[in-house]
């Protein structure tokens, strides 16, 4: 495979562990842009940024410097020299993520940067908007979906191994807010893209996911 691979869908699609091992497959990079948004929502919070506030945030983001680089096969970012790690993961950011990635502003910059990457190598890219708008052209397109009770206990089983003090409800409560403004804002809605592959993991297990993208890049050659 020599380009790019588009995986959107909304959160806790199984997205992340599914795009790390196609990436592992083709010797591809792996691009996590979410963790875009969050880097810049996490700077925001770090430095008392309002996170409605868009002129804030685009008066923030003018003077930030991000900087990527490819390391252990996936693309990785500093924030002004500083790799933030897992503190783009707390609840606080999960919270403002959504509001700030409806920025137009924010979002004309972050396809900027995500466009940029493709000088690094071939990449997998998993996102929102991969496949309608930062790489439209891309013959290699997905989208996960799962149903919102699946995605739920997902993601409360991946924040119970953090010792998450969530229930089960909260974190669906949590996931159907982001859906909800994610898949309702202006610029770049999460939608289907034309002619992406489309698989509802629900009863899938991810090997099986994994090998139904491999078998259909095969196919695009
Ligand atoms: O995938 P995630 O939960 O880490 O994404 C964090 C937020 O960023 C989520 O609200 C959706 C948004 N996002 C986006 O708007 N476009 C992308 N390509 C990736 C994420």
């Amino acid at each position: 495979m020599n380009g790019i691979v588009a995986i959107d869908g909304p959160a806790a699609s199984g997205k992340s562990t599914v795009a790390r091992r196609v990436a592992l497959a083709l010797d591809a990079l792996y691009v996590d842009s979410g963790a875009v948004y969050r880097g810049i929502t996490w700077a925001a919070l770090e430095r008392g940024v309002d996170v409605y506030d868009s002129e804030a945030v685009m008066r923030m983001l003018g003077l930030l410097s991000m900087r990527f680089s490819a390391c252990d096969g996936a693309v990785g970012f500093t924030v002004d020299g500083a790799a933030p790690g897992n503190a783009i993961r707390t609840h606080a950011v999960n919270h403002a993520v959504s509001p700030i990635a409806a920025m137009p502003g924010v979002r004309i910059q972050v396809v900027t940067w995500l466009r940029e990457m493709v000088a690094l190598g071939p990449l997998v890219m998993e996102g929102r908007d991969i496949g309608t708008a930062v790489f439209p052209d891309t013959p290699h397109k997905f989208y996960l979906d799962a149903l919102p009770e699946e995605r739920a206990r997902r993601r409360h089983r991946e924040m119970a191994e953090s010792q998450s003090p969530l229930d089960e409800a909260a974190v669906g409560a949590s996931l159907k807010r982001r859906d909800l403004i994610d898949s309702s804002r202006k610029m770049d809605p999460l939608q289907v893209a034309p002619n992406a592959h489309r698989i509802d993991s629900t009863s899938m297990c991810a090997d099986d996911v994994v090998a139904a993208v491999l078998a259909a890049i095969e196919g695009e050659g």
